[in-house]
C-alpha cells in the first residue's frame, strides 16, 4: 500500500504477539509497548537527513555524520498514545512532545479537540504522531488536520496495529502523511475495535477497564 510501511523485523512480531495476548497484564504490556515504540522508531526515523561533520578522536581527524535538517517532535494522542513516548525518547533524547486529546461528539459523531499543546516550533519539527491503535482513524485524521493547522507540515504517523479502514481514513485525507505500523489486521467490529487486535490499548496499558 502507497505510504504505509509494515515494520515486520522478528524483534516486533515476537513482542506484538506477547502484546496481543489477553493474559499479558499491564506491566508487561507497558514494558513490551516501549520496546516496540523504540524499536519502530528506529525505522520511522530511517530517512532523517544527515550531514557530514569534521571531528578529531584521539587519534585523528576524520569526518563523521550527523542528523542534520529538522529537529524531531513527539505527539501522542491521548490516551493510548502515552505508551509509545517514552520508547521514542530513548532513541531520541532531544525531542520535544505534544500532546493531543480528541473525544468524538456523542451526536454529530465528529471528532471534538478537548486538549492540544504542542511545541512552539512545530512548524520546525518532524513530527511523529503516536497512538497504538489505528482503528476507524477518526482521531488520527483530526490530530493531523488540528497539527497542520497550527503550522505543522513535516509528519509521519506511528501505530502498533492498523485496521484497513483507518489506513484508508487517514490516507484519504492525508495523503502527504506516511503510516508505519507493525500490523495490519483484518477489520474492525461493530464496536470499532480492531479485529483480532489486543483489546482497548488505554485500558490494557493503564490497567482500567
Ligand atoms: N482503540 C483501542 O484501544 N482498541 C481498538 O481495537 C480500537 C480502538
Amino acid at each position: 500500500m502507497n505510504g504505509v510501511h509494515v515494520i515486520d523485523h522478528p524483534l516486533i512480531q515476537h513482542k506484538l504477539t506477547i502484546i496481543r495476548d489477553r493474559s499479558t497484564g499491564p506491566k508487561e504490556f507497558r514494558e513490551l509497548l516501549d520496546e516496540v515504540a523504540l524499536l519502530m522508531a528506529y525505522e520511522v526515523t530511517r530517512d532523517l537527513p544527515l550531514e557530514q561533520v569534521e571531528i578529531e578522536t584521539p587519534i585523528a581527524r576524520t569526518t563523521g555524520w550527523t542528523i542534520s535538517g529538522k529537529k524531531v517532535g513527539v505527539v501522542p494522542i491521548l490516551r493510548a498514545g502515552l505508551g509509545m513516548v517514552g520508547g521514542i525518547l530513548r532513541l531520541i533524547p532531544t525531542a520535544k512532545v505534544g500532546h493531543i486529546g480528541v473525544y468524538r461528539d456523542p451526536e454529530t459523531l465528529e471528532p471534538v479537540e478537548y486538549y492540544c499543546k504542542l511545541p512552539t516550533d512545530v512548524a520546525e519539527r518532524d513530527l511523529i504522531v503516536v497512538d497504538p491503535m489505528l482503528a476507524t482513524g477518526g482521531s488520527a485524521a483530526a490530530a493531523i488536520r488540528f497539527i497542520k493547522e497550527r503550522g505543522g507540515t513535516s509528519i509521519r504517523l506511528m501505530a502498533l496495529i492498523a485496521a484497513p479502514e483507518g489506513i484508508e481514513r487517514v490516507r484519504g485525507h492525508h495523503p502527504d502523511v506516511p503510516i508505519f505500523v507493525a500490523a495490519v489486521d483484518e477489520r474492525l467490529n461493530e464496536h470499532a475495535y480492531i479485529v483480532p487486535g489486543l483489546g482497548d490499548a488505554g485500558d490494557r496499558l493503564f490497567g482500567t477497564r
